[in-house]
């Protein structure tokens, strides 16, 4: 069965502990952290993330769209991140490399995400070293936006070159009860969704219906 992330970009930060008890029976926590330059939007960083540890034993999934995450990675993981995935657009390969090696050392999950405009092959250099890898299905820095349906073959690709890996396929954007059976399809084994479950009148029952 594929696995549930729950991104609480879609939250209510003023009411953060209440909407993360809403999602325990979610299998991640997915917290998206952006700095304004990767993405043109800033959401939350390191001491949000060291408060949710304390209130909650999901998984934490944490998605990192800044600049050079190389300079933060051990910090998040120190914060009490169980997943920390980095943009191969973010630095250079040698540097995504040693961000990898450090999430690894950690004793932590380390992925790779791709934006819509980065081809499947940008992942290839780094699977060997990926616990998780993430097909953006939006461009990243906002919630809400309109499913790209178009990135099917690139999952389809990746979820080839993956085979029997230890790595989960993760998608990231628009995902809703309808189009969360195409993912499912295409060979995605977790599913990022903010306003999907955080929009829905019965949270359990949307969670349980995003798993196809
Ligand atoms: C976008 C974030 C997503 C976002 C998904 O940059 O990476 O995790 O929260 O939101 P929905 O599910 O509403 O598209
Ligand atoms: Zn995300």
């Amino acid at each position: 069965m594929v696995k549930i992330a729950p991104s609480i970009l879609a939250a209510d930060f003023a009411n953060l502990e209440r909407d993360i008890r809403r999602v325990e029976s979610a299998d991640y926590l997915h917290v998206d952290v952006m700095d304004g330059m990767f993405v043109p939007n800033i959401s939350i960083g390191l001491p949000v993330v060291q408060s949710i540890r304390k209130v909650t034993d999901l998984p934490l999934d944490v998605h990192l769209m800044i600049e050079r995450p190389v300079r933060y990675v051990e910090r998040f993981c120190q914060a009490g991140a169980d997943v920390v995935t980095i943009h191969v657009e973010a630095d250079g390969e040698a540097e995504i490399h040693r961000a990898l090696d450090l999430i690894r050392a950690h004793g932590k999950r380390a992925g790779v995400v791709l934006k819509p405009g980065t081809p499947a092959e940008a992942a290839l250099p780094f699977l060997d070293k990926c616990g998780m890898v993430l097909v953006m299905t939006v461009e990243p820095g906002f919630g809400g936006q309109k499913f790209m349906a178009d990135m099917m073959p690139k999952l389809r690709q990746l979820r080839e070159w993956i085979g029997g890996l230890d790595c989960e396929l993760e998608v990231d954007g628009g995902v809703d009860p309808v189009t969360c059976r195409t993912v499912i399809e295409n060979g995605a084994t977790v599913l990022v969704a903010g306003s999907a479950v955080y929009k829905a009148a019965d949270i359990p029952a949307r969670i349980k219906e995003l798993r196809g």
